[in-house]
């Protein structure tokens, strides 16, 4: 389920049918590519489907050693290439069946992070089809991509737009410990561990079961196509690391300084302990006890004077919170499946390099592109949600000039030049079918 969890109870899922990626999170260390492809022509998105099927692996025995998972998602442009009755396509959502660049508005993102200035080919209608393949040792990866490479290479009407590499050990570029907060999925089989609180139904990740409204989500038709999927917002983000540690440094004298102030923008220090249970200094034994990593909660802290309540994570998922605007944070969690890309930058260098790096988010849900466009518009890009007024999630928004973070305490510090310290380099939305709509698509 995901980095530290084990499988204890008998699912109750149909985890045969269910893509790995679903419930197996990526290892530490990991290494891996994401590429994406258009279609040409039907007969060969078909033929690409019938490849890759046998390749694919389900989340059943999903805590089992393998040397890659594969992940194949396919945007509402791909469906249509694919030459998905039109009564079926209907049946999709329709922010979906729009995209992400039409969704720009709604997702806030404007300025740099516009479609405009997205990279090739995101924000184009040719996104049609994302694979990705997980490994956890570099032979492994190396060897399954070239095979991919192989399986595919003599298919005309499949074109290769873009292919990234990805890998890290467990740490993003900033340096912080990331991936490892998840939600628990009812029925995954999955063990609870402590601050998981009550299991989330599975319906809200995987189509098909009921949701937390104790009905299914709407699910695309006909039900071999919608059953046992879920979706994916993927967004590449280009990293401004260098700007992140000048701003530390304008704004810590010591080391200690600046690294408080680093956990107070995130909520967890560098190691992944959270300010809630280490709220003065590190305590990196913390980031490593899957007992104790995600076991707290804010209720006890109103204010945010150990975890400020702007801070990313207490953003992202407020737990106990009390929020100024009601929201069932149940119904807001998704399955984050992210990767990094590019060489850290060391904390000491305030000038940029030049390299290209950054962290592909990749959500997964039954109803992830919505939650992702609420977060966006409602807990990352606004304050009011919380009684922050307009300050915006620290670590992701794009921040305007005169933008601040404050550092709730008697009195508060506002710090102040914070700035867009990850900008968007594009993205797209897509379903993610099970292994039998696969075969399905594939004719
Ligand atoms: C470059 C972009 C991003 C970076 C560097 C980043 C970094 C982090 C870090 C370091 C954590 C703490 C580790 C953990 O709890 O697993 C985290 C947690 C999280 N982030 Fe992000 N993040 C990014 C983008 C996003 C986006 C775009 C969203 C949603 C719209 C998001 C949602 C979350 C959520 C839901 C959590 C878990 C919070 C919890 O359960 O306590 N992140 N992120």
């Amino acid at each position: 389920m995901d980095l530290f969890r084990r499988l204890r109870r008998r699912p109750t899922l149909e985890l045969d049918d269910i893509q790995a990626v679903v419930l197996r999170a990526r290892p530490e260390p990991y290494f891996g590519s994401h590429a994406i492809l258009e279609i040409g022509d039907r007969a060969a998105g078909q033929e690409m489907l019938r490849r890759l099927a046998p390749r694919l692996t389900s989340a059943a025995g999903w805590d089992e050693p393998r040397p890659s998972w594969p992940a194949v998602a396919i945007s509402y442009q791909g469906l249509v290439a694919l030459g998905v009755p039109e009564s079926s396509l209907a049946s999709f959502p329709a922010n979906f069946r729009a995209g992400m660049a039409a969704r720009a508005d709604r997702l806030r993102d404007t300025g740099v992070n516009a479609p405009k200035n997205w990279e090739f080919p995101f924000g184009t209608s040719r996104v049609h089809v994302a694979v990705s393949v997980y490994s956890d040792n570099e032979d492994d990866w190396r060897r399954e991509v070239a095979e991919y490479r192989r399986q595919l290479h003599d298919l005309p009407g499949v074109n290769l737009l873009s292919h990234q590499d990805f890998g890290a050990t467990g740490w993003n570029v900033f340096g912080y410990r990331d991936g490892f907060s998840q939600p628990l999925v009812e029925g995954s089989g999955a063990e609870s561990l402590p601050g998981d609180g009550r299991a989330i139904k599975a319906g809200e990740f995987v189509l098909g079961y009921p949701s937390e409204t104790g009905q299914p989500l709407g699910m695309p038709a006909p039900d071999v196509l919608g059953r046992n999927g879920s979706y994916v917002v993927f967004r590449k983000y280009h990293s401004h690391v260098a700007a992140f540690n000048k701003f530390l440094y304008d704004n810590g004298h010591t080391e200690q300084e600046r690294e408080l102030l680093a956990a107070k923008l995130v909520g967890r220090w560098r190691s992944g302990a959270p300010l809630a249970l280490a709220p003065e200094r590190d305590d990196p034994a913390i980031g490593e006890d899957p007992q104790r990593i995600n076991n707290f909660g804010y209720a006890d802290d109103p204010r945010g004077l150990r975890t400020p309540v702007g801070s990313h994570i207490r953003r992202m998922n407020p737990r106990d919170s009390k929020l100024e605007i009601l929201s069932d944070v149940n119904i807001r969690r998704i399955i984050r499946r992210s990767t990094s890309y590019g060489d850290p930058l060391p904390s000491d260098r305030l000038r940029d390099d030049g390299a290209s790096r950054g962290l592909d988010f990749i959500a997964l849900g039954a109803r992830a592109v919505d939650t992702v466009e609420f977060l966006q518009s409602e807990w990352v890009n606004s304050g009011s949600f919380a009684g922050l007024g307009k300050e915006k999630d620290p670590l992701i928004s794009r921040q305007d000039k005169g933008a601040y973070f404050t550092v709730p305490g008697s009195p508060p510090r506002r710090v102040h030049n914070i700035q867009s310290f990850n900008t968007l380099l594009g993205g797209e939305y897509f379903f993610l079918p099970s292994l039998s709509a696969i075969r399905w698509l594939a004719g």
